[in-house]
């Protein structure tokens, strides 16, 4: 395998070039440049990385925290993540918090002695936003999905409060005055930026999203943003709300989760109920009835939060940014 000094040589350059240049450290003429990165290609030379980390206490490497690697919204988020960080000469590490706040703060701490530039992070819940640890880090940080205020981070989210109301419009454009909702957890601020659109369209902007338990008579069922929770509680939704003619689910696995307690209970879609979810995760475009569904720029979300992200780590003195995507409607069969 080549080494730096059969680039040097190779480049007709000396060992402290063929460094500078790697490390993109120090001032290199435009030609010296030009030969290395030629020698670099035709030798096909793979800088040993922890070489160049202890030359340019960098390793090139960025921490991504997310909460469920089984759900498809995540991976996909992670690829716009990823094909952002190759193209920036940056590798990823990935760790899956499995909705945890302990596993979360057992991954940050991990990433931080993983020596990486920099974290991007899906946080498991509110409180997580607010830990001390995240100030720990003591790195550049984004958020994605879900952001938090006062903790002077860049940050990339959907608007997921209008998200929900274009769903509940849709419905109600389709004939739907009794709309259930399969909520999110409460300890997910996505999840309660959703039934805060959905309570609002309802005009019960009185209502906290906290406080649903003191209005049993709304047919709004916290779920955990799974499949299986959502085929187990739509049939309680229904038996306690049997006016409910659509239901609403805070993401696209609970949305399939209930419809497939619809369709396996010989429950017409959307003919009897009909179904809306959230995030439009490719699997929604396959099943039968196809799910109308909020469509999160999710690829998208990734790559900017990663273009971010390089940023900071890139330019210290950057100033963190806040973008908010816009979700959109897609109708399919199921609503
Ligand atoms: O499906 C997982 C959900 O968690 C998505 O809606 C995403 O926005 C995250 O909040």
């Amino acid at each position: 395998m080549a080494t730096i000094k059969d680039v040097a040589a190779h480049a007709g350059v000396g060992l402290g070039t063929v460094s500078r240049v790697i490390n993109n450290r120090g001032s290199v003429s435009e030609e010296a440049q030009q030969k290395v990165w030629q020698a670099v290609k035709q030798l096909h030379y793979i800088p040993d990385a922890r070489a160049r980390a202890m030359i340019t206490k960098r390793s090139y490497t960025i921490g991504v925290i997310l909460p469920d690697f089984t759900n498809p919204f995540f991976p996909n988020l992670a690829r716009g993540i990823e094909h952002e960080a190759r193209l920036q000469g940056y590798t990823i590490v990935m760790l899956d918090t499995d909705w945890q706040e302990t596993v979360e703060h057992h991954a940050i701490e991990t990433v931080i002695k993983q020596a990486v530039d920099g974290v991007i992070l899906v946080a498991s819940s509110n409180a997580a936003l607010g830990s001390h640890i995240l100030r720990q880090i003591k790195r550049p940080l984004v958020l994605l999905d879900r952001g938090v205020d006062g903790l002077g981070a860049s940050q990339v989210t959907v608007d997921h409060y209008q998200g929900a109301r274009k769903a509940m419009d849709w419905a109600r454009t389709q004939g739907h005055t009794h709309i259930g909702f399969l909520a999110g957890a409460a300890h997910v601020n996505s999840a309660n930026l959703r039934l805060r659109g959905y309570l609002d369209h309802l005009g019960l902007q009185h209502i906290a999203t906290d406080q649903l338990e003191q209005h049993p008579q709304l047919p709004i069922i916290r779920t955990d943003f799974s499949f299986e929770k959502a085929f187990e509680l739509t049939p309680r939704l229904l038996e306690q709300h049997p006016e409910v003619t659509c239901i609403f689910a805070a993401n696209d696995l609970s949305a399939l989760g209930a419809l497939n307690y619809l369709t396996s209970h010989n429950i017409r879609v959307p003919a009897q109920v009909a179904v809306i979810g959230f995030d439009d995760i490719l699997m929604s475009s396959l099943y039968h009835p196809s799910l109308t569904t909020i469509h999160q720029p999710t690829y998208e979300m990734g790559e900017i939060g990663a273009r971010l992200l390089l940023k900071h780590i890139e330019t210290p003195t950057s100033q963190p940014e806040q973008h908010v995507l816009e979700p959109a409607l897609i109708v399919r069969q199921s609503c």
